[in-house]
């Protein structure tokens, strides 16, 4: 399938789907999330396909929902269409989705690059939820999950001033998960996608769940919800032959089974 506001990649088991309106910072239009929204699902049916990276260019990951497609809309519009409702599928995802950050990840952006497991951002990589300064506020997840991200104290700055924070502070705030120079982010980000789609799926998709349930759940729902679902990686053909790897000084043979 060939897209206008995004690229897409193969490398091995990993994926790339790289956001693609340069004219715009890659401003996230409606065009562009049906697009994402398409390819993810492609990816999330494929079992050739064990983990996906999501990522801009050099200059914006993505600078925010696309406010010249979004100035006119009125309230009952923006409710009956459920703007930004569609963006869920990253969020939804069951397999691994990693957000290589570079430049600008700001409003909508930044909110897409926290809907996806973990961020890798390059030096240049700024966050921020500006949405106060068009006399908004964020829309699609910004005053949640930036919060459970670098709690209160840092979310409220952000969403109240509008300001931008760069890579470093956001790697202090526990924002993202590693820093690397610009020229390393995206082989970096597909190595790493590329060793998570090596590991046996169904732990995969169990850790996913698992870590995620942290964010839903009392902490003894969650132990309790990790301990089945570890117990439940035992009925796997993987749990025999990582172990047997192990025990022999070998590589596994994982078949996603
Ligand atoms: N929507 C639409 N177009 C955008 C855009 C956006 N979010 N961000 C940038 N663009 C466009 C600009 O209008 C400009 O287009 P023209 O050349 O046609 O004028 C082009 O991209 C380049 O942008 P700039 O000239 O502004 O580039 P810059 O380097 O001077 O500044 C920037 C970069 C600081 C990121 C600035 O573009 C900016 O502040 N963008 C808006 C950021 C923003 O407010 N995002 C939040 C949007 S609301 C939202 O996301 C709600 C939500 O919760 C989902």
């Amino acid at each position: 399938m060939t897209f206008k506001t995004i690229e897409i990649e193969r490398h091995g088991r990993a994926a790339l789907i790289r956001l693609n309106r340069p004219e715009a910072l890659n401003a996230l239009n409606s065009e562009l999330i049906a697009e994402l929204d398409s390819a993810l699902s492609d990816f999330e049916s494929d079992p050739e396909i064990g983990c996906v990276v999501l990522t801009g260019s050099e200059k914006a990951f993505a600078a925010g929902a696309d406010i010249k497609e979004m100035r006119d809309k009125n309230f009952a519009e923006a409710l009956l269409e459920n703007f930004l409702g569609r963006w869920d599928t990253v969020a939804r995802a069951r397999k691994p989705i990693i957000a290589a950050v570079s430049g600008f990840a700001l409003g909508g952006g930044c909110e897409l690059a926290m809907m996806c497991d973990f961020i890798l951002a390059s030096e240049s990589a700024q966050f921020g939820q500006p949405e106060i300064k068009l006399g908004v506020m964020p829309g699609a997840g910004g005053t949640q999950r930036l919060t459970r991200a670098v709690g209160k104290a840092k979310a409220m700055d952000l969403c109240l001033t509008g300001r931008m924070m760069d890579a470093q502070e956001a790697e202090r705030a526990g924002l993202v998960a590693r820093v690397l120079p610009a020229a390393e982010l995206l082989p970096e980000a597909i190595k790493t996608s590329q060793r998570i789609a090596a590991m046996s799926a169904p732990a995969v998709l169990s850790v996913k769940e698992a870590v995620n349930r942290a964010f839903e759940t009392s902490l003894a729902e969650g132990v309790r919800f990790e301990r089945r679902a570890f117990h439940a990686l035992f009925a796997t053909h993987d749990q025999k032959e990582g172990m047997a790897a192990f025990i022999e000084k070998r590589p596994p043979q994982f078949q996603n089974r």
